[in-house]
């Protein structure tokens, strides 16, 4: 499509709740929280708030510059201001991720949407103790015909949305879907405060024994900063690439890492009041929400509903972040092979249902085949978070530190705002960024993280 042509965002707000609506997903409302469970709360929170600023903002940045920059999909963008022609690589691994990820999201989003049905009929009121809640989920996810069905559902919603194009389809889903996940979110916090014993919670989250941080500590902190603001695989390349010139990048994207991070933070404080308030255990580790919230809504006053609102929330949070993984495969095919829209979203969403059916079946179900000595399902776990995520947020780094060019990032930025910046400064902090990418990616790959 040539350039005059492009479909744009209608409008800022628009371009910034889709863009918070991509960031905000099951890694603030079910990730963040049991990772701070499990690593001391407030050492944790207190690290990954860092790392945010430190490296997710400055990465945002480079994303939504490049994309801009160039109009284009992640691998066109990269080519479109490469002298070496080897960093179309970098766009192409994000592709891949953005295919690899979102076959198993769904199957996460998949449960939650089965939740809000189980929540609903009541199926909670039985469980007098997460035993029973984890033996209930444990069936659950094990069996197919739910699994599969639901993965099925969420899928064919992404696909629905990504094919009515960024307009009508992405930024009218997320300008309904947003406001309703803020107010959900809100009302749950209210009610957690208000529970009886709350205080526990809000301690456990917002005091911060120093003690507990370590370099293990750090480590997860800054690989979870690239997963929640959906960093290092062009899905921010793709979204800023239907931005306007004269929209302010800066303020855009400090406002889209402020809101993730406050969705974090809130989700955080609705689940550890509940969870302190009915005497269960922070550190239930991924089953946390399945296994653990269940029994507080079984015992909360008016927890059928509370309950409904709930997986409500965390199914609206995977979709918006759902359509832009499929955006980045899809804008792929719109923009390199000329194919329509359509066509792109409906073809590629079959093919990412049948790529994350293995990981549906494997999480406790028939499929044990194992890879590298783990489940289909943390195998793609794995391998996005810890290899391709970091590698993604390496490659703009160095990219536009030795190819584009540090001052070229910056008269991006300029544009629509007027803010003075100085390139010494700009590459001593992308040189930081690099480096500590590094880190985590190494860590990543000694199977720490
Ligand atoms: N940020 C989303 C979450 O927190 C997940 C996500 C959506 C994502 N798009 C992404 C992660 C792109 C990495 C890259 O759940």
């Amino acid at each position: 499509m040539a350039n005059g042509q492009r479909e744009l965002w209608g409008s800022r707000a628009g371009f910034i709740l889709a863009a918070t609506g991509s960031a905000v997903g099951l890694g603030n409302i079910w990730k963040f929280p049991f990772m701070a469970g499990m690593s001391g709360g407030a050492a944790f929170v207190l690290v990954y708030l860092v790392c945010v600023a430190l490296i997710g903002f400055p990465v945002m940045l480079l994303e939504f510059a490049l994309g801009r920059r160039t109009r284009k999909d992640p691998v066109g963008a990269y080519r479109a201001v490469d002298r070496t022609g080897l960093f179309w690589v970098a766009g192409a691994i994000g592709v891949i991720a953005g295919f690899v990820i979102l076959s198993f999201y769904s199957v996460v989003a998949g449960w939650c949407l089965g939740y809000v049905f189980k929540a609903l009929n009541g199926t909670f009121a039985s469980f007098t103790d997460s035993g029973a809640a984890a033996e209930h989920f444990g069936a659950f996810a094990a069996n197919p015909t739910p699994a599969i069905g639901f993965h099925a559902v969420f899928m064919l919603l992404c696909i629905v949305i990504v094919s009515s194009g960024v307009k009508c389809g992405i930024e009218r889903a997320a300008k309904f879907l947003m406001p309703a996940l803020l107010v959900i979110l809100l009302v749950l916090v209210f009610r957690g405060l208000t529970l009886p014993g709350a205080g526990e919670g809000v301690a456990f989250l917002f005091s911060a024994d120093l003690a507990k941080i370590d370099g293990w500590t750090t480590l997860k902190a800054l690989g979870h900063a690239f997963f929640t603001l959906s960093l290092g695989m062009g899905a921010m390349i793709t979204y800023g690439s239907y931005l306007p010139e004269r929209t302010n990048l800066l303020s855009a994207a400090l406002l889209i890492a402020f809101l993730d991070t406050l969705v974090a933070l809130l989700a955080g404080l609705a689940i550890f009041t509940a969870v302190f308030a009915f005497g269960l255990a922070p550190d239930g580790g991924p089953g946390l929400i399945f296994n653990v919230l269940p029994v507080v809504f079984s015992q909360m006053p008016g927890g059928v509903f509370f309950g409904f609102l709930f997986f409500v929330l965390l199914s609206i949070a995977a979709l918006t972040s759902g359509i832009s993984l499929l955006e980045v495969v899809t804008a792929y095919f719109v923009d390199e092979r000329g194919w329509a829209r359509r066509r792109a979203a409906l073809g590629f969403g079959v093919i990412i249902f049948l790529v994350g059916l293995p990981c549906a079946l494997s999480v406790g179900g028939p499929l044990t085949t194992e890879i590298f000595g783990r489940s289909f399902f943390d195998a793609a776990d794995y391998l996005s978070f810890t290899v391709l995520l970091p590698l993604g947020g390496l490659l703009i780094t160095l990219f536009t530190l030795t190819v584009w060019g540090v001052g070229d990032f910056i008269a991006e930025l300029k544009k629509g705002s007027d803010v003075s910046l100085s390139i010494p400064g700009m590459r001593l902090l992308l040189v930081v960024v690099a480096v500590l990418v590094l880190i985590t990616f190494w860590a990543g790959f000694a199977g720490k993280l």
